[in-house]
């Protein structure tokens, strides 16, 4: 399975702390927020990931990222000129993904969670239809959401509602087999003027071959989209890290448990950043 990490788009709704910078380079309390889905994807086994950024943007993160070798993996580059829509990821990166399964995940998601490690494990084999995760939140309006029919089966999605039928939102991480492409292909722009994410996952549920994946309480599921969103979730970071000693969302040490770096090249990395707690933290890992 490949990765497309996505991670373009304006930032209009952290102006002016985003007006600069791209928002997934932000730091979500000691790391970039794009470490955390690079992490995700990683700790899936993922090593083949093409990172969709803005034109003015890729430079800072060819910068930050490199080719990912220093971490075991390959990371390559793609331009997104306008953000006219998620899905439009699944058309840029498709010489990238060719005839392998994808998992396509947003430069802004945050999940954490012991059952997510275990979802994510039992996705990783994945060959045919889709999978989206679904996890219950207090304000449905603001996401694509999931109905379910009586028995619990998943009936519609819909982006956006402005008055949901359902709690469960379908979160920023989507697993596709090699038809991703050819189905995005043949989206039209919604009223928005964007490829819409939901109606390609609307497609494969049509066939009867979404599978939705809940999301249980233990998870975690933190938006970043608004400052207030952003705060929560680098308090969310910071209280993990002091209360368990355990770094969320840590590249290095994701390549170091998967065995896609050494010790040693874990210890240059510490090495390098030994002047913060995060270059300490890695050091640590190794005693
Ligand atoms: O976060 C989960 C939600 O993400 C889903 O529940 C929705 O179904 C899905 O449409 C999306 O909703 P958002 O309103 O959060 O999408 P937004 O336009 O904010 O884009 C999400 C991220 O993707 C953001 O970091 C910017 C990036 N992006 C977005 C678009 C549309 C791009 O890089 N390029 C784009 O063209």
């Amino acid at each position: 399975m490949k990765g497309i990490i996505l991670s373009g788009g304006r930032g209009t709704r952290l102006y002016p702390a985003t007006k600069a910078v791209s928002k997934q380079l932000i730091p979500l309390y000691d790391k970039p927020m794009v470490y955390y889905p690079l992490a995700t994807l990683m700790q899936m086994g993922i090593r083949e990931i093409l990172l969709v950024t803005t034109p003015e943007d890729e430079e800072r993160y060819r910068q930050l990222l490199g080719d990912g070798s220093q971490w075991g993996i390959g990371i390559s580059y793609c331009r997104q000129p306008r953000p006219e829509g998620i899905a439009q990821a699944l058309l840029l990166g498709r010489d990238f993904v060719k005839d392998r399964s994808v998992a396509l995940i947003l430069g802004d998601n945050f999940i954490h969670g012991d059952g997510l490690y275990q979802s994510l494990a039992r996705v990783r084999d994945h060959t045919t239809g889709a999978i989206n995760f679904a996890y219950r939140v207090s304000d449905p309006q603001r996401y694509g959401i999931v109905e379910f029919d009586a028995a619990g089966r998943p009936v519609r999605l819909v982006e956006k509602p402005a008055k949901p039928k359902s709690s469960w939102a379908v979160i920023g991480l989507y697993i596709y087999d090699q038809r991703a492409s050819e189905f995005a292909a043949a989206l039209q722009p919604s009223a928005r003027g964007e490829l819409e994410i939901t109606d390609l996952n609307q497609r494969y549920l049509d066939l009867g071959e979404l599978r939705i994946e809940k999301l249980g309480i233990g998870n975690a599921w933190l938006d970043t989209g608004t400052h207030d969103s952003w705060l929560e979730a680098c308090h969310y970071v910071q209280t993990i890290f002091h209360r368990q000693g355990q770094m969320i969302g840590c590249p290095e040490e994701v390549a170091w448990r998967s065995n896609f770096i050494s010790a040693a090249q874990l210890e240059k990395l510490a090495h390098e950043m030994r002047a913060s707690t995060y270059g300490q933290y890695l050091k640590a890992l190794l005693a």
